[in-house]
């Protein structure tokens, strides 16, 4: 173990320097980021976030990897790191599972870990995470639901879902924080298959969606706003009407741009954001540890919930009031 991890596993000891690559320079910290890959809008916002504050400007050396939604080339990139000898690394991890090993790896050669966005499930092997509740937004999205179909009259929901990526803890925490709300209110979720993340999955699912539960559904949920924007394409080619002016209700996440002008449009009911922009709290916990501080195990980011109409001011979620805000102009200017 270098002096650098070492330092820092005896709680709030001073740190040493970490060597510094030959690549960097002098005097800038070298950060490896693991980035997940370049499935969605949200990922494109996560990247810039994490470029805009990891520049050669601010004082870093940031070596980023678009490991394109592969596990296997994460964990190689995360090793490659460590033959690096960088002072950070930042995963966002692909699968919730499948860490412990490489992180061990990481801790032996004295580099800190700093999570974000997906947990890891299976190690703690690392500094601190930044990132959403994900089991949170699935339960907003249901209890919006519910609080909507009364407001309504809508007295039947028969659900499709269209999952993230397998074995993603946004995936993981979506579908059982929606899956909860619809047991207790005797819903039926007709089907739930994965779409990837990705706007072409989104469509491809639907397509089969549409012919296979054809006149059967009256709900759609998108695990994220690009697959969203597919399942769009998909209802609209097979006739299916949705939105607030249509016959399926249709409910995404995220919230980025293109999202939120679809829900101004009415095209998407409700938008459950997932904040992307984790870099400014990453670099508050390296200037933590470089001070010698012990930072935050978790971090949660702020998160709204976004609709089109102006019916229902707020919903209960996990027994606490929450906002629901009505997009405008301002608002989506605003947005990543
Ligand atoms: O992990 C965050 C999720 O991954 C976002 O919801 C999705 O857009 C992204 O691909």
């Amino acid at each position: 173990m270098n002096k650098k991890f070492a330092a820092m596993a005896v709680a709030g000891a001073a740190l040493c320097m970490a060597a510094i690559p030959v690549s960097a320079e002098e005097g800038n910290l070298v950060i490896g980021f693991a980035q997940v890959g370049h499935e969605s809008d949200w990922r494109t916002a996560s990247t810039k976030s994490c470029q805009d504050v990891f520049s050669a400007e601010n004082g870093y050396d940031l070596q980023f990897v678009d490991c394109d939604n592969d596990p296997q080339v994460q964990i190689e990139a995360v090793r490659g790191f460590i033959e690096q000898d960088v002072d950070y690394i930042i995963i966002d991890p692909i699968q919730a599972t499948g860490w412990d090993q490489v992180l061990t790896e990481c801790e032996d050669a004295g580099i800190p870990v700093i999570v974000i966005d997906r947990t890891i499930d299976d190690s703690d092997k690392y500094v601190s995470w930044v990132g959403s509740n994900f089991k949170t937004e699935g339960l907003a999205a249901g209890e919006w639901l519910k609080a909507y179909a009364e407001a309504k009259g809508i007295t039947e929901i028969n659900a499709l879902v269209i999952e993230g990526s397998t074995g993603a803890s946004a995936t993981l925490g979506r579908t059982e924080g929606f899956k909860e709300i619809a047991d207790a209110n005797g819903w039926t979720i007709l089907d739930s298959q994965n779409g990837d993340f990705t706007q072409v999955g989104g469509q491809e699912v639907m397509e089969s969606y549409c012919k296979s539960y054809e006149g059967q559904f009256n709900v759609v949920v998108c695990q994220n706003d690009n697959e969203a924007f597919g399942a769009m394409d998909a209802m609209k080619a097979a006739g299916v009407t949705y939105g607030v002016n249509g016959d399926v209700i249709l409910i995404s996440f995220d919230a980025c741009t293109a999202g939120l002008e679809f829900v101004k449009s009415g095209d998407i009911n409700a938008d459950f954001e997932c904040n992307p922009l984790a870099a400014p709290f990453v670099e508050e916990v390296i200037k933590q540890l470089e001070a010698g501080e012990e930072p935050a195990k978790e971090v949660y980011m702020e998160e709204h919930w976004f609709v089109n109409e102006d019916i229902l001011a707020s919903i209960t979620v996990e027994g606490a009031e929450q906002p629901l805000t009505v997009v405008t102009d301002e608002i989506i200017e605003a947005q990543y």
